[in-house]
């Protein structure tokens, strides 16, 4: 039976349950469409990784997500985004949709002269932020400021998670200063922490790109939709611990059941 186009799943990508803040946004809005989502537990975090780790890592899920016939590729991970996609955008004859790239001419559109971006470290060396916001609008001043436990603090793999947090109104004084009018939340982990930086900064000062990002890819696979009246239906994978992703999860997004572990990396 020859799947119709528009019924292939879209894959979703990142390094843990960050994804999610962008794959909960896409369910809302997209409901029938048929999912599969990535976790890459095995290499978190991404943000201290090499670029040719990166590229590697993106590649095999990529190929992984391939051999489920997607129509396309979300990567739903801005260090990836930073890293990988540049090397890898020609290799596939799905669409690939980075979020920093696809949400940047947006974002510099919103009249903000100075933004922030709160980032991994991979994504701030990368600039890449920076570079795409001024590809629209070279006027913007951009301010990039890695932060160093913030993924650890959402995937719980700290030993002293409440220092960590009491550490983030540190972690946000030299942004803070920068005076912006606008922060981007530029790790799709962070707006888990939402509840933390609301203590120290005004919770209109951040952007989760998540609905920008979700509404342009909507927009761009529009003739390719899943017109059909059923729920889509959802796969989850992860390349290491299942039972840690769940319970993580839970903040963005409720699954009924485990995420299968897989091995797709050689
Ligand atoms: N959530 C990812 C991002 O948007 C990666 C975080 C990490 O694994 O360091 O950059």
């Amino acid at each position: 039976m020859i799947v119709e186009d528009k019924n292939r799943p879209i894959g979703f990508f990142d390094s843990g349950v960050g994804g999610l803040s962008v794959y909960a946004r896409f369910r809302e809005i997209l409901p029938f469409e048929n999912t599969i989502y990535f976790g890459d537990l095995l290499h978190l975090p991404y943000g201290e990784k090499s670029k040719e780790e990166l590229v590697g890592y993106a590649r095999a899920i990529l190929n992984f997500f391939k051999s489920k016939n997607v129509k396309a590729v979300v990567i739903a991970c801005n260090t990836s985004s930073a890293q990988a996609y540049d090397v890898i955008k020609t290799e596939y004859n799905f669409k690939i949709y980075p979020i920093i790239q696809s949400c940047a001419k947006v974002i510099s559109e919103l009249g903000y002269k100075r933004i922030g971006v709160f980032a991994t470290e991979g994504t701030v060396k990368a600039g890449k932020y920076t570079e795409e916001l001024n590809k629209y609008n070279s006027d913007i001043i951009v301010k990039e400021v890695a932060q160093k436990n913030w993924v650890s603090i959402v995937e719980g793999t700290l030993n002293d998670l409440e220092q960590a947090k009491k550490n983030i109104k540190n972690d946000i004084k030299e942004m803070l200063d920068f005076n912006p009018d606008k922060i981007i939340l530029g790790c799709t982990h962070y707006p888990y922490l939402l509840s933390e930086l609301k203590k120290y900064a005004d919770i209109d000062l951040f952007i989760d790109p998540a609905k920008i990002f979700v509404d342009y890819i909507k927009n761009d696979l529009s003739t390719n939709l899943n017109s059909s009246n059923s729920i889509g239906s959802e796969e989850f994978y992860v390349s290491d611990n299942p039972r840690k992703f769940i319970e993580n999860s839970e903040i963005f997004y409720h699954l009924e059941n485990l995420p299968a572990k897989i091995e797709i990396f050689n």
